[in-house]
């Protein structure tokens, strides 16, 4: 069934209105399931470095590796609006960087727009990659690609102060022109006070119930990352204990010579078969 793609303004008019749905994904498959499911904003975080290339986190994440993974979501959705993050390195050298590198991810890759961790210090830079005609979704509080700065991956914001400087930032992110933000790892109140600040959607991650709009990674949603759990996850399945269950009994089959069977094989014509035999 073709589904309708959606716009910025889709996702813009949904301040105050009808949750957003944003869910990450990384490749072909997830993405066709994220668009089987309605979902409203597939993004490809660098997230990815972690559940899916390995790396202890997100630093080492490469343009190059974002394109790659980029594409193939793209490829799969027709419904949803497509986010690539922009990865560490690719934006803090100088506006002229930020912009050369989020015009990949359109021309090259075909996202519909661009995430960019930080506030008020990066609010000059997106505002440039705005102008440039890019749209921008920002991204505070828990910002993993400078996680050591701010002491790990630890709730952001809990002291009046910290969180007054974020109300600032999200209100620089507005102002720069980002059409949402994402709030990673921040108390429930404040997500509130700032979801009431602004007037573009806030989607929360780990930041309560009072945000425009919700995010999970999705490898921590299925439960096909197993290294940790964050708190603010709720895994609706446990996709990896389904897939190692399949795989032990394939090859306890292997092993058995259980599989393959008549129904998984290629049968030939026994005359084909008999002239076969002739010959050797
Ligand atoms: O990279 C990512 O998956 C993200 C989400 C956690 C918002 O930035």
């Amino acid at each position: 069934m073709h589904q309708k793609k959606l716009t910025i303004p889709d996702i813009r008019n949904r301040k105050n209105g009808t949750p957003i749905s944003e869910i990450t994904a990384y490749d072909y498959p997830l993405a066709r399931m994220a668009d089987a499911a309605g979902i409203d904003i597939a993004l490809v975080g660098d997230s990815l470095g972690m559940v899916v290339l390995g790396y202890p986190d997100t630093v080492s994440v490469t343009m190059e590796e974002m394109l790659h993974h980029s594409k193939a979501v793209v490829r799969g959705i027709e419904h949803a609006l497509v986010v690539a993050d922009m990865p560490f390195g690719s934006y803090n050298s100088s506006i002229p960087q930020a912009i050369g590198n989020a015009n990949r991810m359109l021309k090259e890759a075909r996202v519909d727009a661009v995430k960019i961790e930080g506030g008020v210090t990066m609010a000059e830079t997106v505002a440039a990659i705005v102008r440039a005609g890019i749209p921008v979704q920002g991204h505070i509080g828990l910002t993993p690609q400078t996680a050591t700065n701010l002491g790990g991956f630890k709730v952001q914001g809990k002291s009046a102060e910290a969180a007054r400087q974020m109300i600032d930032d999200a209100r620089a992110l507005e102002d720069a022109g980002c059409f949402s933000i994402v709030l990673e790892a921040i108390p429930a109140p404040l997500a509130e006070r700032i979801t009431q600040a602004v007037t573009i959607p806030t989607i929360g991650i780990g930041a309560g119930p009072g945000c425009d709009g919700q995010v999970l990674v999705i490898h921590d949603l299925i439960g096909l990352y197993d290294r940790f759990v964050p708190k603010f996850v709720k895994q609706y399945t446990k996709i990896n204990e389904q897939v190692v269950a399949a795989l032990v009994q394939y090859k306890t089959e292997v092993e058995s010579r259980a599989f393959p069977d008549e129904a998984h094989s290629f049968s030939m014509k026994a005359e084909e078969l008999d002239k076969l035999m002739r010959l050797y």
